[in-house]
């Protein structure tokens, strides 16, 4: 018999076999390396404490009693395209895959993007999962690049003012421009408050005022010095506005000895990225969306 329900604490013990089985042996810190928060039970309770916090849900799959899946989903209200609903992560145990556990949370992540008053559910799928999205009626919508580059320090003679931010002044009702492959405050408060996944180091944000638009900055590292690029816009930027914020983010990258950034963005932003001299790495990046 299958069931889904809410995630409960003791869910966090079994979601290694469903989403990593082979790292079960592995030291602490190279399964959360490896895997992510499924990995481990702290890890993992606090990150279920953070998808309530931000208003999102997670959903455990059960086949017999048996834990076989989850779906985790989240609020985007920062998304470019508008406010929807987002499928952050959504995983069948191999085993137990092509027995209905994956259509029955994808269907329980319609019931809750619908009971939040949501229109629309999306989600960012593997490659390999495209056709299954696909048979449940999500349309291929937009696409995405990533892209990488060694920060320059600043050629830039734009008339802006800047100051350091923490956690406690989130991007809130702004516009996620870049770091777009999960919905920003998740990404926001997983940078801060993450004490498990590697390589622990706080990241760093920027307010950034550029005629009279607001920008902020985070710089989020996943490796020593190498930091993922997230920037919000509190009004639908122009390719100027970007340009700009972009710039001032390698010299503050700069400053901070960051060696390498990477950004993920919409696909009519690759122009723009290219003539800043970034490598584009990737441009397959598919966005799915389902009304709900
Ligand atoms: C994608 C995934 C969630 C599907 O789960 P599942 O439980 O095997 O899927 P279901 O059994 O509910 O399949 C529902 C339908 O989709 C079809 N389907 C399943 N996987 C498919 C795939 N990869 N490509 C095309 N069709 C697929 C099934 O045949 C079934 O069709 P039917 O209704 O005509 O019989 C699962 O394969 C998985 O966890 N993959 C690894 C992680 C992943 O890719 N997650 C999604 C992106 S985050």
């Amino acid at each position: 018999m299958m069931e889904v329900r809410k995630a409960v604490s003791d869910d966090c013990r079994c979601y290694i076999e469903v989403h990593c089985p082979e790292v079960k042996a592995l030291p602490r810190n190279e399964r959360l390396r490896v895997c992510g928060w499924w990995a481990d039970y702290d890890a993992c309770v606090s990150y279920l404490k953070l998808y309530r916090r931000l208003g999102g849900e997670v959903f455990t799959a059960l086949l017999g009693g048996e834990v076989t899946g989850d779906i985790e989903l989240l609020p985007h209200d920062d998304c470019l395209l508008g406010p929807r609903a987002y499928i952050n992560v959504l995983w069948v145990k191999e085993s137990r895959r092509g027995l209905g556990v994956g259509a029955r949370l994808v269907n329980q992540g319609v019931k809750w993007a619908m009971l939040r008053g949501y229109r629309y559910l999306d989600t960012i799928p593997e490659k390999e999962s495209v056709g299954f999205y696909s048979k449940l009626g999500f349309k291929h919508i937009g696409s995405q690049i990533k892209a990488v580059r060694k920060p320059k320090p600043l050629l830039l003679n734009a008339d802006y003012g800047f100051r350091e931010i923490n956690v406690d002044e989130p991007p809130l009702g702004m516009k996620l421009i870049t770091g777009t492959y999960r919905p920003g405050l998740f990404t926001w408060y997983s940078a801060w408050e993450d004490k498990y996944l590697p390589p622990q180091i706080s990241p760093l944000a920027f307010e950034l005022m550029i005629k009279e638009n607001r920008v902020i900055i985070l710089l989020d590292y996943y490796k020593e010095n190498e930091a993922s690029l997230v920037l919000w816009s509190s009004k639908m930027p122009d390719n100027e506005l970007i340009r700009n914020a972009i710039l001032i983010s390698e010299q503050l990258a700069v400053e901070a000895s960051i060696a390498k950034i990477f950004v993920q963005t919409w696909s009519r932003y690759e122009g723009l990225l290219r003539g800043l001299g970034y490598e584009i790495i990737d441009r397959d990046t598919i966005w799915l969306n389902k009304s709900v």
